[in-house]
């Protein structure tokens, strides 16, 4: 690759990253802190979810906690994981709760630890969805347990949900594609929960 091409590509990867992919400095803090961070995703994802009391939700690429303030509402417990030290300062803060700093793909919890799993415009972003859900699935309860991904749909890509050149950067899945990977993974009665133009919501059980 030519020096010009390798240092723009360079360039996009440092903008994604900062900006979404694993976020950094004062605007991303500004971003994820805020209350209502993604707050447009939130109810489909709680619907299917179904949190009550005696749920134990871990939010994986959790940002600033500002989902897993919200889920709190229900009464079940929370956790989270990011792999960016400054969105896991942040909900940490926020909520108070154990977040840990880690990939999506090796968690630091035990298998069956959860009931719930949520992962909020974050999916995109992993290189191995497959492994991702295989990890979701180790830390579900095998008997209660339930994962809701809300992603973005491969026709956002170019748009304001997903704007280039940050979509250069994204995975973007068909419908049939992400059921294919949670059974690949190992879940059980995968599918989609909610559909809209630009966001996809996949559901699944252990
Ligand atoms: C666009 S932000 C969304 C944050 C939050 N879920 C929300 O809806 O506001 C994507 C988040 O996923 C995290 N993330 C991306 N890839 C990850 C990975 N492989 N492992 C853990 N976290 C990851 C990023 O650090 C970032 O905080």
């Amino acid at each position: 690759m030519h020096l010009v091409e390798r240092f723009r590509e360079w360039r996009i990867d440092r903008m994604t990253d900062r900006i979404a992919r694993r976020p950094r400095g004062r605007k991303a803090r500004e971003t994820y802190g805020a209350e209502d961070a993604h707050s447009f995703l939130w109810e489909p994802v709680l619907d299917a979810l179904a949190l009550g009391p005696d749920d134990r939700l871990l939010d994986v690429g959790c940002g600033g906690g500002a989902f897993l303030a919200r889920a709190r509402e229900s009464g079940c417990a929370i956790a989270g994981l990011d792999h960016s030290r400054d969105m896991v300062r942040l909900a940490r803060a926020k909520t108070g709760a154990r977040v840990e700093l880690a990939e999506a793909t090796a968690m630091p919890f035990a298998a069956g630890e959860f009931t719930a799993v949520s992962c909020l415009v974050a999916f995109f972003f992993f290189a191995d969805p497959v492994a991702a859900l295989r990890e979701m699935l180790r830390v579900l309860d095998p008997e209660r347990g339930r994962v809701a991904v809300m992603t973005t749909a491969p026709e956002a890509k170019g748009t304001r949900a997903a704007p280039y050149p940050l979509a250069s950067r994204g995975h973007f899945h068909t419908d049939d594609e992400l059921v294919a990977f949670a059974s690949e993974a190992g879940f059980r009665g995968a599918r989609m929960a909610h559909r809209d133009e630009w966001s996809q919501l996949l559901v699944a059980q252990p």
